[in-house]
């Protein structure tokens, strides 16, 4: 069976893939159908954290899927349990709902902060200010919230509520909150948009803005969480708590996994009923998250993520000085992205040819978001291709 033809016949055509087809992962490597080995520095787009199939994640999957695979929400289970509990120790957080994905618990976030004002009888109060160049997912709600016309379009009417302010600009956020706000939303670090760090004091000042106003602070990390900025949660890095924070991704490792997390009071915002989901945090899923979590808050492995963070974006900026395409090198920890001065949607194939994966966003930025586990001659090994491939770009622009 052709699986690209096949795929291409069966499966809706929404996503612009590449023409590989993978069969095999283990730490950093990914495996194609003909046995090319490749270095993945991509990791299911900051899902895979600890490599592909990391054998703790493995056992705890195949332990629990022989002892119990599914019940309802209905009932309590015990790795659910034990997952929240590490969760809230880890935290600011004193409760967690579990979600299948990053925008359901998105969702959940913005039906939460909704309903608390709706139950204290603030019914005008139901808008929520998110950023420009965003991402909070594809539902309805969450693309409502996104601050991405591209992702939108095609989808109206949108949800009704959202109002998007240029991130790091907190005057333009001040002028925006009035009596018919509930909440603010945002990616510490912008992930979609372009690997956008927020300025050192914004989060600080957002969080005072939240405070005076009333209003809920929602960070969305659902890319940038746990560890992927070097810190367990990247609002670590800025010192400032949110009332509500969404993770996803990297939960699971790769299987379905996100959460929201509260303080007790925003909580109060859901009650007997308000929300529920059939498969989220099933035993299996949940299972694998409390390793993934285990091994990810060790305060030497997060030591290690922001060492080889530092040395990735040295490395690259070491590239800038000799490559005049390349604009900007910025991120935290292993999230990085390299701004060009044109589009680069080459230099993906190239890289893939060359055995490397790295991924193309907005045109012209390369993001990387390797397994935290990525060594540093690994980190040489594409730094060196990527010399190589911009040394015949550029050649090529010359001649
Ligand atoms: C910051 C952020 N929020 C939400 C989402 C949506 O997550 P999911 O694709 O799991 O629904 C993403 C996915 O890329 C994301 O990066």
């Amino acid at each position: 069976m052709n699986t690209i033809e096949n795929n291409d016949k069966y499966i809706f055509n929404t996503y612009a893939r590449i023409q590989k087809t993978f069969v095999k992962g283990k730490g950093s490597t990914l495996f194609d159908d003909k046995g090319n080995a490749y270095l993945d520095f991509v990791a299911g787009i900051a899902v895979c954290s600890l490599g592909h199939c990391h054998p703790a994640v493995t056992r705890a999957i195949c332990d629990q899927a022989k002892e119990l695979i599914h019940v309802s929400n209905l009932y309590y289970t015990v790795p659910q349990t034990e997952l929240a509990s590490m969760l809230v120790k880890k935290s600011f957080a004193d409760k967690v709902f579990f979600t299948n994905s990053g925008a359901e618990a998105n969702e959940a976030a913005i039906k939460l902060v909704k309903r608390y004002f709706q139950e204290k009888n603030e019914k005008q109060r139901f808008k929520i200010i998110t950023m420009k160049k965003s991402f909070h997912g594809r539902t309805m709600a969450t693309l409502s919230a996104t601050g991405q016309e591209k992702i939108k379009n095609g989808f109206f009417p949108l949800v009704d509520g959202f109002i998007h302010v240029p991130f790091n600009d907190i005057n333009v956020l001040k002028q925006k909150i009035d009596s018919s706000i509930c909440a603010v939303m945002l990616e510490p670090i912008q992930g979609e948009g372009g690997v956008i760090p927020a300025e050192s004091d914004y989060l600080k000042k957002v969080r005072q803005l939240c405070d005076k106003n009333g209003i809920f602070l929602i960070f969305d990390e659902v890319q940038t969480g746990m560890g992927r900025c070097g810190r367990l949660f990247a609002h670590e890095i800025y010192n400032v708590k949110p009332d509500i924070m969404t993770l996803a991704k990297a939960l699971g490792n790769g299987l379905p996994l996100g959460a929201m997390l509260a303080t007790y009071e925003a909580s109060k915002g859901f009650a007997l009923g308000s929300h529920a989901t059939t498969f989220g945090g099933s035993p299996v899923v949940t299972k694998a998250g409390i390793e993934v979590l285990k091994i990810i808050s060790d305060i030497s492995f997060l030591e290690k993520c922001r060492e080889k963070g530092e040395y990735f974006k040295k490395q690259l900026n070491l590239l800038k000085n000799k490559h005049s395409i390349i604009k900007q090198v910025r991120g935290q920890g292993l999230l990085i992205g390299m701004e060009m001065k044109q589009n680069v949607s080459n230099l993906v194939l190239k890289c893939m040819e060359k055995g490397f994966i790295i991924n193309l966003i907005q045109d012209k930025i390369i993001r990387f978001a390797p397994a935290l586990i990525i060594k540093k001659q690994e980190i040489d090994m594409l730094i060196k291709v990527l010399d190589d491939l911009l040394g015949d770009f550029e050649l090529e622009q010359i001649q």
